[in-house]
């Protein structure tokens, strides 16, 4: 098993592939024909993705659009968790106006790079992206009303570290909305396949696991607002053209048999939830 920092080392290896070259291994799409559809599957508006630069659509690989079921008022504070090339900062800034900021943290430079031109792109002056860990936010303590993420928290090998984090840097009263996938009964094979931990569905735990570890955090309200399931054909192209990929970077040895009849027991085990939860006003 490798360790937590191998993993992340891997992580933004794919991801610095993905948003660099025409492959990478990663969430929701493997290949740069695909891109823009992983966008439109997550949910956002064609009015909104047209509204921004393009370059923060067609490198987006999120599961949902969080911000979109959140009531984010003007005037306040996002951090985006594993903000990527910006379409979830770009659109919280635009949601909370001058008055207000939206942080972006990854901890990979080529997304960083590409965020910061779609930044400059959009003319927004409230936006910014740091370099970390979602594991150690650099970010003060009860310092954001809102935490967002899309899809994430399955990629981080340290999950309670990260529900930890979430709890300090929220004001009180404040509250996460994050789109993720969440995954039970996953094959072995599937657990243990490197090049689908990259693709957010080797790390991803279930529902229970994922409320129970906000709340021992000290997080209330937790829970799943809506979830996202796919079809057995979207999951085989999904994660059929990862581990094609995989077998053509070399790393992963035999493609295994993937059809539909693989496929349909996985249905609605592999799916992307609306998670949400809400810091203490005050303590108890
Ligand atoms: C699946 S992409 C999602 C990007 C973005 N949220 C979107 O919707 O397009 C995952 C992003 O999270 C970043 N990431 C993964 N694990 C991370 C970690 N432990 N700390 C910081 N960033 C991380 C990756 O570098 C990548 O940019």
């Amino acid at each position: 098993m490798a360790n937590e920092q191998d993993i992340r080392e891997r992580v933004s290896r794919d991801y610095t592939l993905a948003v660099t070259s025409e492959s990478g291994c990663c969430c929701g799409s493997s290949k740069v024909a695909q891109k823009g559809v992983v966008s439109r599957l997550a949910g956002y508006g064609a009015e909104e993705l047209a509204a921004l630069p393009a370059e923060a659509v067609v490198n987006s690989f999120g599961c949902g659009n969080p911000l979109a079921f959140s009531e984010v008022r003007a005037g306040q504070v996002v951090l985006d968790l594993g903000s990527g090339a910006g379409i979830d900062v770009l659109l919280a800034g635009k949601k909370v106006g001058s008055q207000g900021r939206a942080i972006g943290i990854d901890m990979t430079e080529a997304m960083l790079a590409k965020a910061r031109e779609n930044i400059a792109a959009s003319g927004l002056a409230n936006v910014e992206v740091r370099r970390g860990t979602i594991e150690h936010l650099p970010v003060e303590n009860s310092s954001v009303d809102w935490v967002i993420s899309n899809c994430v928290i399955n990629l981080s090998p340290e999950k309670p570290r990260v529900f930890a984090e979430i709890a300090r840097v929220l004001k009180p009263g404040g509250r996460m909305l994050v789109s993720d996938i969440v995954a039970e009964d996953l094959p072995e094979w599937m657990r243990n396949h490197p090049r689908l931990y990259s693709s957010c569905v080797a790390g991803a735990i279930n529902e229970q696991e994922y409320l129970a570890g906000l709340r021992a955090a000290g997080l209330i309200d937790a829970e799943v607002r809506d979830r996202l399931v796919y079809d057995a054909t979207q999951l085989t192209a999904f994660i059929t053209s990862e581990l094609q990929d995989a077998v053509s970077c070399g790393d992963s040895g035999a493609l295994p048999e993937l059809g539909r009849e693989q496929m349909e027991p996985l249905v609605g085990k592999i799916y992307s939830a609306l998670i949400a939860a809400r810091k203490p006003s005050f303590k108890s």
